[in-house]
């Protein structure tokens, strides 16, 4: 059985689809159920209180674990998972994790309390998602507008579901433990892109504004901690070469190129509707 935390979300419920739909046993875990596909079942935990995980561990034998906000205590959580005799864990950690240790701190703690724990390991760091683009649905959804900061900085976002079927392979197949992988999607796009990626999926042109720093932070601080806003603010603001790079890594997993922004935003259409 393989247990799938944030199993809700744009990356973990693709994941469950895709491990139910090979056959696999899975348990599904959030704060709050939700739709699954037949068979899943749905184990209700808060990782920020690390014990809650623990009876869904019991008969696992693989875990995929997300770095979630204000979950400040890897070493517990994989302790429990080792307790359980789960043999394999694959972590959703981040880019940062590599490219800017001192920012991204908790996906670090994460990483080395899992190199240090004796279990099979598989760190996945992707850059951005294509989903943040989800931010725009209501101002897309009511006047067909968009905004953000850095309007011509690139950047290789990657689509959640090729994060899901890279994180599929690592927890189903033998081959994947020691690595850390890299995943971008297969080039690099602007917001003024993307927005204008998304008009074209909508069949009518979305118009799109540059925000100041000042004005993004403001709005950012709605969705996430103020020191996180911080750190995404410096990296999509001034990113590395190697965050702008394109990573070979998900098409060595899976024997094909990262799918394209613009694939995302036409299997997502109707969030912008
Ligand atoms: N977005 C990016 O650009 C980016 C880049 C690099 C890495 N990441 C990492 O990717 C992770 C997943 O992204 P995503 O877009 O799939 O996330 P998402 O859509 O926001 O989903 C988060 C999932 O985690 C669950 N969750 C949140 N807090 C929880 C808690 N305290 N205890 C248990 N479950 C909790 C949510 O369900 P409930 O709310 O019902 O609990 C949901 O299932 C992020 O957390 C981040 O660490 C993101």
């Amino acid at each position: 059985m393989i247990v799938v935390t944030g199993a809700t979300g744009n990356v973990g419920r693709e994941l469950v689809r895709l491990l139910a739909a090979a056959g696999k046993a899975v348990t599904a875990v959030s704060r709050t159920p939700a739709a699954l596909p037949g068979g899943v079942a749905h184990h209700r935990a808060d990782l920020t209180d690390p014990a809650t995980l623990a009876p869904a561990l019991t008969g696992a034998d693989a875990l995929f674990l997300e770095v979630l906000p204000h979950a400040h205590e890897p070493e517990a959580l994989v302790g429990f998972a080792k307790a359980a005799g789960v043999r394999r864990v694959v972590l959703l950690s981040s880019q940062g994790a590599g490219t800017r240790p001192g920012t991204y701190a908790q996906p670090v703690r994460y990483e080395d309390a899992l190199r240090g724990s004796g279990l099979e390991w598989t760190i996945l760091r992707p850059g951005g998602f294509d989903s943040n683009a989800l931010a725009w649905a209501e101002s897309i959804r009511g006047d067909l507008t968009a905004a953000a900061p850095f309007a011509g900085t690139g950047l290789p976002f990657i689509d959640p579901a090729d994060i899901a079927e890279v994180a599929a392979a690592a927890l189903r197949e033998d081959g994947h433990t020691g690595r850390t992988y890299v995943l971008t999607g297969p080039a690099a796009t602007t917001p003024r892109e993307r927005a204008a990626a998304l008009g074209a999926a909508l069949g009518a042109p979305v118009h799109f504004t540059e925000q100041t720093r000042d004005e993004a932070h403001a709005e950012m601080l709605r969705f996430m901690p103020a020191e996180v806003a911080a750190g995404t603010l410096e990296l999509i603001g001034a990113p590395t070469a190697a965050e702008q790079a394109v990573s070979p890594d998900v098409e060595r997993v899976l024997g094909r190129p990262p799918r394209t922004f613009a694939d995302w935003a036409a299997r997502n259409t109707a969030a912008f509707r």
